[in-house]
């Protein structure tokens, strides 16, 4: 099979609401990549990764058909870029198995993210040390080049470049059959979650993509600021609000609330934290307005969000399928 020169794939846990950090530390880009390169973007809704931490099976099913709900609503365009379920391509864990073999322990003891979620009292089962192995095969068998990622995943795309490494020179001689994937960043690869740190849903500081109304608005109050007076000078650098409504307003916009922030006063008025926590409330509302319409349509239509992720999947299926013959041939397998 001749592959593009480029290809682009990632993949989004299906456990859990996606929130701000996921929109634009990654899907907002995974979004805007279908127009650069139509055609030659797989993403997929890692529910074998999701397995990892949940064990409900209703929760599963609804969990990966959110994920596939929040990209068709936010624009992604299913002619123009595939949209699967990871188990639907079950070549993956049979290429996860053949890069285990290649791989030294040092390498995954070495994971941030295993680390991490260890110190959090995640309980370590073989699978979620093997996590990064299991990764590598999702990037690996699609001829992937380009892994759009937040900042937290570099160190995973990392490993899946010293598998692929490791593989084609143990069984590949002169010939690699992996391709060297590379990781890429979105202009936004870290958001801060309400308590100032990485917003993400194990720490339970999150702002859920399509909340609104009174729900959003006592979220956003809840944002920590410090205990300066109302009127009195604040500094937007240090302000958690502040860092969020970067998200969201032009430079320039952003220029002139830093100054309100700075003098602690608006056209004359008190500014204050409560000020600009209103502000937040109304922009995120209106910047995922049109998306949070058609989430509902979907949520109305589960045949429509079905058929994108069969027809997704058949076509990564033929891909993968390939890739892993080609594997299997190299190691001596029939
Ligand atoms: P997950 O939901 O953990 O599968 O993450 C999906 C994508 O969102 C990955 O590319 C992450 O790097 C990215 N992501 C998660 N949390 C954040 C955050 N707080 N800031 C920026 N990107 C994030
Ligand atoms: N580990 C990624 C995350 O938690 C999700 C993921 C699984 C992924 N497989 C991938 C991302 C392959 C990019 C490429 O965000």
């Amino acid at each position: 099979m001749n592959l593009p020169r480029t290809r682009v794939l990632s993949g989004i846990q299906s456990s859990g609401e996606k929130h701000l950090g996921n929109y634009f530390g990654a899907i907002q880009q995974h979004i805007e990549l279908q127009h650069e390169f139509p055609g030659e973007c797989f993403y997929f809704i890692a529910d074998f990764h999701a397995l990892t931490t949940v064990h409900d099976a209703a929760a599963m099913r609804e969990g990966v058909v959110e994920v596939a709900r929040s990209y068709l609503a936010l624009g992604l365009n299913p002619d123009k870029a595939l949209l699967f379920r990871q188990s639907d391509v079950p070549e993956v864990t049979e290429l996860a198995w053949l890069l285990a073999t290649v791989t030294g322990t040092g390498l995954l003891e070495r994971g941030h993210s295993f680390k991490e979620k260890v110190a959090q009292g995640l309980k370590p089962s073989v699978g979620l040390f093997l996590y990064p192995v299991l990764m590598a095969a999702d990037i690996l068998v699609y001829g992937s080049t380009t892994v759009p990622v937040g900042k937290d995943q570099i160190q995973h795309v990392e490993m899946a470049q010293d598998m692929a490494t490791h593989f084609n020179q143990t069984h590949c001689a002169g010939e690699p059959i992996l391709r060297r994937p590379e990781w890429r960043l979105s202009q936004t690869p870290y958001v801060a979650g309400l308590d100032g740190r990485k917003m993400s849903s194990s720490y339970g500081n999150t702002l859920p993509l399509f909340a609104s109304g009174k729900p959003l608005r006592k979220m956003i109050a809840a944002v920590a600021t410090d205990s300066t007076p109302l009127g009195q000078p604040l500094d937007p650098d240090k302000c958690t609000v502040f860092r969020l409504l970067s998200l969201f307003l032009q430079p320039d916009e952003l220029e002139r609330v830093g100054g309100w922030y700075r003098a602690g006063k608006r056209d004359g008025q008190p500014f204050g934290y409560g000020h600009a926590k209103q502000l937040l409330a109304e922009r995120y509302e209106a910047h995922f307005a049109a998306a949070r319409a058609r989430r509902e349509e979907l949520v109305a239509n589960p045949q429509q969000v079905e058929d994108v992720l069969t027809r997704s999947a058949a076509r990564a299926r033929a891909v993968a399928r390939d890739t892993l013959d080609r594997c299997r041939q190299a190691c001596g397998l029939r």
